[in-house]
């Protein structure tokens, strides 16, 4: 008989708290940030941002294989079919837009590298238990390079913006904020589904998360919509 998450951990500990249900959502969140992410090759035509996406589309695939392991340690089986079903829901949602231009690829990457960062932190750590393998490649590997993801992204964002004429920038502007209400729109249920899944393992509730994720995203858009100080001398007129 195969192993379970459940009988594994609690011959470990006194918890109850099944891993994999955390882990078998994540590994496919961070592979089709892979596949969307290599969108950027296409639609921005800047050596030095693809530098720096090689290296994000690195990290991301080494996180989706070790979560995958991870699951496939606990439970014996290959979880490579939920990994594809998981990622074509993704796709199923939000496929026309990573690719469709400059903007709607940022939208992507502001959705899973920034704007998604609560309900990670929120979930995950409300779970009773991780594999503590994942839970310490999280601390020294996970959580650092998607620091360095956020990070990089956002400053040539912000360099973008102060480098265009105010015309420009208020086009892309009034063009972000229309992707973004997009993708919060075709985000909705699938989120809250997942929040009640993980919920069902213990995590916090929907209700409990909601409204920091809302929070949130609201103040992180304001910022990503203006040009910070250190920037306001170099932006164009
Ligand atoms: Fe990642
Ligand atoms: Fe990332």
């Amino acid at each position: 008989m195969a192993k379970t998450a459940v009988q594994k951990i609690n011959s470990q500990t006194p918890i109850k708290i099944p891993t994999i249900e955390s882990e078998a959502h994540t590994s496919p969140d961070h592979l089709f940030i892979v596949q969307a992410a290599a969108k950027g090759f296409e639609v921005i035509d800047d050596p030095e941002l693809h530098f720096l996406l090689s290296r994000q589309i690195s990290d991301d695939g080494d996180h989706a294989n070790h979560l995958r392991v991870s699951v496939e340690s606990y439970t014996g089986r290959d979880p490579n079919k939920d990994v594809a079903r998981l990622i074509k829901e993704q796709w199923d949602l939000y496929g026309d837009l990573p690719s469709k231009d400059w903007l709607g690829w940022y939208g992507f990457e502001f959705e899973y590298e920034s704007y998604n960062v609560p309900e990670i932190v929120l979930s995950l750590r409300s779970l009773k238990i991780l594999d503590p393998k994942i839970e310490k490649l999280g601390s020294e590997r996970i959580g650092p390079d998607e620091a360095f993801h956020r990070d990089f992204l956002t400053a040539w964002w912000h360099r973008r913006l102060a480098g265009s004429s105010q015309q420009e920038r208020a086009d892309i502007l009034g063009h972000m904020r229309e992707q973004d209400a997009e993708y919060r729109q075709r985000k909705a249920v699938y989120y809250e589904s997942l929040i009640r899944r993980m919920s069902d393992f213990g995590a916090w509730s929907y209700e409990q998360t909601r409204p920091i994720n809302e929070e949130w995203h609201s103040q992180v858009l304001e910022f990503l919509l203006s040009i910070p100080e250190h920037l306001q001398g170099t932006a164009a007129v």
